[in-house]
């Protein structure tokens, strides 16, 4: 399978072209970044200077990056794995329509271990439907987006379970915590790959739920598998569900 990398020069695009390189099935067929100082026919400052085959594009860029990958994944009729975070409601409009007619995976966490704990944690939030729920996640301080793409999604799974709650977004100034909250936390330090905890809890018991990533090699990874699923799919959204359900 040959793929192209967008945000080819960031911490994942790197541990994504390793991941490549580590895998007898994968070649990469062009890197891309608007931050390389010399190209060459495979690597380009943008998606529309390749020209080669390719059979995905795996992306870990940057959200305002969207319309221009969707171009051009849509003219060329190729797959596309969406692992950038942080995109605006008319970005994620666009996927939604691109997904009409090309197979797009999208994940804001392509760890496997991310996606069970999204499914216990909303059948955690059903189990016990009147016990508060929390999540804290804690990211790099060179992170861009908070709260993070992940634990949106977390919180999302539980609204599913719960649908009169609502997000809620950092704490601050008087008053009680309203009983329909999901709260997120953002904390931001150091190096940490990605930790997301979700606490449930009843009054007389906390259930805590944690998910820590050790390495960034276990999203290329993700996304390595995630485009592989998506060869020979159908046009429609795809995401974690499909690997771990
Ligand atoms: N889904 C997941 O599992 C997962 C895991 C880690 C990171 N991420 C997300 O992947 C993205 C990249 O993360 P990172 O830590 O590698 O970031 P990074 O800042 O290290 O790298 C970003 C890359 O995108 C490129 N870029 C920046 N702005 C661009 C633009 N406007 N157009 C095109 N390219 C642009 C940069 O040149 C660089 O190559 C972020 O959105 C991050 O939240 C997702």
């Amino acid at each position: 399978m040959k793929i192209i990398i967008t945000g080819a020069t960031g911490r994942m695009g790197k541990a994504l072209a390793a991941a490549a390189e580590k895998d007898a099935a994968v070649e990469v067929a062009a890197f891309v970044s608007p931050e390389f100082t010399t190209t060459d026919e495979t690597h380009c400052l943008q998606l529309a200077d390749f020209a080669g085959e390719a059979d995905c594009v795996v992306d870990f860029s940057h959200h305002a990056a969207t319309a221009a990958l969707l171009d051009y994944c849509v003219e060329r009729r190729l797959p596309v794995v969406i692992a950038t975070t942080g995109q605006t409601e008319e970005e994620l409009a666009l996927i939604n329509e691109a997904a009409k007619k090309i197979p797009v995976f999208r994940s804001a966490n392509m760890s496997l271990g991310v996606a069970f704990l999204r499914q216990i944690a909303k059948k955690a939030a059903a189990l016990f439907p009147d016990a508060d729920v929390e999540i804290v996640e804690t990211h790099h301080n060179q992170k861009l987006d908070a709260p993070s793409g992940t634990a949106l999604m977390l919180g999302n799974a539980i609204l599913e379970a719960r649908p009169e709650a609502e997000l809620t977004f950092g704490r601050s100034g008087f008053g009680k915590r309203n009983k329909n909250e999901v709260g997120i936390q953002a904390v931001r330090m150091g190096n940490q790959v990605g930790t997301h905890s979700v606490y449930i809890d009843t009054g007389a018991e906390t259930i805590t739920l944690t998910h820590t990533a050790n390495d960034r090699s276990l999203f290329a990874d993700g996304a390595l598998q995630a485009a592989k699923y998506l060869l020979g799919k159908a046009p429609g959204l795809y995401d974690m569900r499909g690997l771990v359900e």
